[in-house]
């Protein structure tokens, strides 16, 4: 099911008894962020602060040539003239496994995953070879439902140029207490490549620096700095938020090279996306998001960004980034500002990572078909942890396997990997830690490489570059490198008896 916008969402979140709302003022200064800390730690609702109340509020009037309807049900009926921000927050909105699926209109997003699936249908793919040949199927299905360009738009209906907006009247969160100013965390980050034309949207946190100035914080391995690098003049961006939350989930996906995150949400919606150009760039951004900050990156200009309470559990540093510069914002009539906050795991974003790790899975078994099962671990913030199951077929299998996650877009940030035999339900860390412990010798089991590592983080010895080291915890084969032995077998029940135990359960009373 497609939502007609971010809105559309939180109502069917609150039919659903899934988002709660809170007449509290609240302050998106820390206040915010410890309400949906603390709920989302204990496993609670999706949140719509209605009252985030403020120093100023938010600047600008209504452009009444491109008003459409707004959307009712989510304003409390009566905004507070002064001292409040004009617009609700909303949080934790993809916050559980449930809320995430219905974010992707269905029941479980494993169904995103099955459909990738039967695509590929008859049968994964053996080999490389046979996995390109099949490429060319799953890019008709997802080319099938393009973006379609519309002329009036609600993200239109109010329109404010240079000078009529401030930035710092907007409902942006600081998060945690040592952050460096207010951010737009959950922002759709729009950009052309110079050379091609190609469109990328990424989610690359804004902070807002002043009344048109933010910070702009794509890292070194993503599409939008690659975007800039290729730039001789400063280069249009617009920063979005809301839209169908399908919009989100293509923004933080790592979409293969050639695949347009906006034909990718409507594969995921069944339905087109509508856009509309912005007001004073040449970019389409989706017609019903709330709000659109129109203005450009300078390739040569830089200024300090954070630091940031990241979600590696850390404060990220300040370090420098480029300068966005706003030259016009638009936005509904009644527009709701969609934030999330990162933190120590598990925080929203977790079940955003989740839902790419299963939705991608398929995916990445076209290249590696052998892969059975992926865990990426929330606790361990996706991309430094894998456990991984594969179908053993060769000596030296585990090592192959690492070295392909190093070599796949995103998976290749992962600084540990654990490779099980299949039959290892990853999912279960008790069973990991058991086949970690009983069949990995740390001596000649593992491999150490190097490679690409988050920017963020700051164990490695340079920024964005560190160590890796793989464990083979597979049993071992007779001429494995170093294994001279028999492997033992795991130990487990006659399946006659086990049958026979089945049969009789009940009649023992335990
Ligand atoms: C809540 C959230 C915030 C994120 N913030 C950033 C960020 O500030 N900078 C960044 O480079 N990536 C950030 N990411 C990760 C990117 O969105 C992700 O790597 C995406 O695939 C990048 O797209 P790209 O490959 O088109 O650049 C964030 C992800 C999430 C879920």
């Amino acid at each position: 099911m497609a939502y007609r916008d971010y809105q559309d969402f939180l109502d069917a979140l609150q039919a659903a008894g899934e988002l709660k709302r809170i007449g509290e003022p609240l302050s998106p200064y820390l206040e915010i962020s410890e309400v949906a800390d603390r709920v989302m730690k204990a496993g609670g609702p999706a949140l719509l602060i209605e009252r985030p109340v403020g120093p100023s509020p938010r600047t600008g009037t209504p452009d009444p040539s491109s008003a459409v309807m707004g959307h009712p049900s989510i304003h409390p009926p009566a905004p507070s003239p002064s001292r409040e921000f004009g617009m609700p927050v909303a949080i934790n909105a993809y916050g559980s496994r449930k809320r995430m699926s219905m974010a992707l209109g269905v029941s479980d997003y494993e169904e995103h995953a099955d459909r990738l699936r039967s695509l590929l249908k008859p049968e994964l793919p053996r080999n490389p070879l046979e996995a390109l040949k099949m490429l060319p199927g799953i890019l008709r299905e997802v080319a099938s439902t393009p973006p379609r360009s519309v002329s009036r738009a609600q993200c239109q209906e109010q329109v404010m140029h240079r000078g009529d907006f401030d930035l710092t009247d907007l409902p942006a969160l600081t998060c945690w207490p040592e952050d460096g100013g207010p951010y737009v965390t959950l922002p759709l980050v729009f950009t052309h490549d110079p050379a091609t034309g190609k469109r990328n949207v990424g989610m690359y946190r804004v902070q807002i620096q002043g009344k048109d100035e933010c910070g702009m914080h794509w890292q070194m391995h993503k599409t939008g700095q690659r975007h800039m690098e290729g730039a001789t003049r400063p280069m249009e961006v617009a920063v979005c938020l809301g839209g169908d939350p399908a919009l989100a989930f293509g923004a933080i996906s790592p979409l293969p090279p050639g695949i347009d995150e906006l034909l990718f949400c409507g594969f995921l919606r069944r339905e087109r996306v509508s856009t509309i150009r912005c007001k004073t760039l040449d970019i389409e951004v989706p017609a019903d998001c709330e709000i659109v900050l129109e203005g450009t990156v300078d390739p040569a200009e830089k200024r300090l960004e954070g630091p940031f309470g990241d979600h590696t559990g850390y404060y990220s540093l300040a370090a420098d980034f480029p300068v966005f510069r706003v030259q016009c914002v638009t936005m509904r009539e009644r527009p709701v500002w969609p934030a999330t906050i990162v933190g120590q795991p598990p925080m929203e974003d977790g079940w955003m990572g989740k839902a790419v790790e299963r939705i991608f899975l398929p995916l990445i078994q076209l290249t590696v078909p052998e892969i059975v099962d992926m865990n990426l671990p929330v606790e361990a913030c996706f991309h430094n942890v894998a456990f991984v199951s594969v179908r053993k077929r060769f000596p030296g299998h585990a090592y192959k396997v690492m070295n392909a996650i190093w070599g796949l877009g995103g998976l290749a940030f992962t600084k540990f990997v654990f490779v099980f035999d299949e039959g290892t339900d990853v999912q279960d860390i008790g069973e990991v830690l058991f086949r970690i412990g009983a069949n990995c010798d740390p001596g000649r089991d593992a491999l150490h490489s190097r490679g690409p590592v988050d920017q963020l983080d700051h164990a490695s010895q340079v920024e964005g570059f560190g160590g890796k080291i793989g464990f083979d915890c597979t049993h071992k084969w007779p001429g494995e490198s170093g294994f001279a032995r028999d492997f033992p077998k795991l130990i487990e029940m006659a399946p006659d008896i086990r049958a026979k135990i089945d049969s009789i359960w009940p009649r023992l009373g335990l």
